[in-house]
């Protein structure tokens, strides 16, 4: 398989090399890209130099797939370049994340919608993928009514430009900011643009997204998104109102044999998921849950996960092996 990874020097495609490795995925031959700044740079992949390519050199060289992770703008002016030519692209930016045509994936729970004659795949918004895989075997045991989710998410999430602010104010160093206010020692209620009702586009991502993971239009979703000075996860609080009751045990019963999920909950112990705990971990850490006293059929949990890891590379790495599996590629 011949693999072209587009936006190879972000915090996303870093990543994603170093699963690659991990994993110990076979690649015949390897196409890193970036912008105009890093062109003709060197890189170092299972200890081989490799030049930095356009993404232009790239569509003539027929990768069989392509990792988009570069932003929107770019995936949307080159993907069906590519698409054109034969590549599968599997695409980390929100550039496709909602179209009809076009699957969004989270493979533990509907990979197998994936069929050949998909030549885009979509990978979820970070914050997404942590709170479907949660909610996942929840739902098909007590049907979900209704989500209210707070997030406390990493500067990581906004890529480079994220972290380099916060590092550059910790070391007191004047800097272009990425946000519109200071992040270290800040919460900012504000994770990129705002719609005409007051909502952030990372909130609409959480609630569009979910509804379309789970396929099921009527769940009622409402989210309120926020960064904050935290590198190494995105936090999640949430509170689940269910169709069906359920008893706690149970419940916890069901998360702790869940694929890709560790049940990190014992109060008397101090033991809950925090950041520091999950960076660079490809799982999903829940913990805090407890009744909702206020209203029956609900609870309240709390969920962590590396944004850059399962809420992007491994995700996106995850496809690809099960493209690889399904002998949708060489
Ligand atoms: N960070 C997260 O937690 C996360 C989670 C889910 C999804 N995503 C999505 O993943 C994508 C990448 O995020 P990131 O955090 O890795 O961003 P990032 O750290 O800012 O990296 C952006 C990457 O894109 C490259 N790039 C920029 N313009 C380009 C161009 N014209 N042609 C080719 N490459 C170009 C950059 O290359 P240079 O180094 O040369 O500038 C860099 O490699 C975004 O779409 C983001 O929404 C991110």
């Amino acid at each position: 398989m011949n693999l072209a990874i587009v936006g190879v020097t972000g915090m996303v495609g870093r990543v994603i090399l170093n699963l690659l490795e991990e994993k110990n995925i076979y690649i015949n031959k390897l196409y890193p890209v970036a912008s105009n700044k890093s062109i003709g740079k060197k890189m170092f992949f299972r200890k081989k130099k490799y030049k930095i390519l356009s993404i232009e050199e790239v569509i003539s060289l027929k990768p069989d797939i392509a990792i988009f992770s570069a932003g929107a703008e770019i995936s949307k002016k080159w993907a069906i370049k590519f698409t054109n030519r034969g590549t599968i692209l599997i695409d980390n930016s929100s550039a496709w994340r909602m179209d009809k045509y076009k699957k969004l994936i989270v493979p533990e729970i509907n990979g197998n919608i994936i069929k050949k004659k998909d030549k885009i795949i979509a990978n979820p918004n970070c914050s997404t993928i942590q709170l479907v895989i949660v909610l996942h075997p929840l739902s098909k045991k007590y049907q979900i009514k209704r989500i209210v989710i707070s997030t406390y998410q990493s500067v990581t999430g906004s890529g480079k430009k994220g972290l380099d602010q916060l590092i550059n104010e910790e070391n007191f160093i004047n800097f272009k900011k990425n946000y519109c206010f200071k992040i270290n020692r800040n919460a900012i209620p504000h994770c990129e643009i705002f719609d005409r009702y007051g909502y952030s586009k990372e909130e609409l991502k959480l609630i569009n997204e979910t509804k379309k993971i789970f396929n099921d239009k009527n769940i009622r979703i409402t989210a309120t998104s926020v960064r904050i000075p935290v590198v190494g996860g995105h936090s999640e609080s949430v509170n689940l109102t269910f169709k069906n009751d359920f008893d706690i045990n149970d419940l916890r019963n069901i998360l702790s044999n869940t694929n890709g999920l560790i049940l990190m909950d014992n109060i008397k112990n101090n033991i809950y998921p925090m950041p520091i705990l999950c960076e660079g971990n490809d799982n999903v850490f829940v913990g805090r849950i407890r009744r909702d006293m206020s209203k029956t059929k609900s609870l309240n949990m709390w969920i962590v996960s590396d944004n850059l890891r399962k809420g992007s590379a491994t995700n996106a790495v995850q496809i690809l092996e099960y493209l690889i599996h399904n002998k949708f590629v060489k």
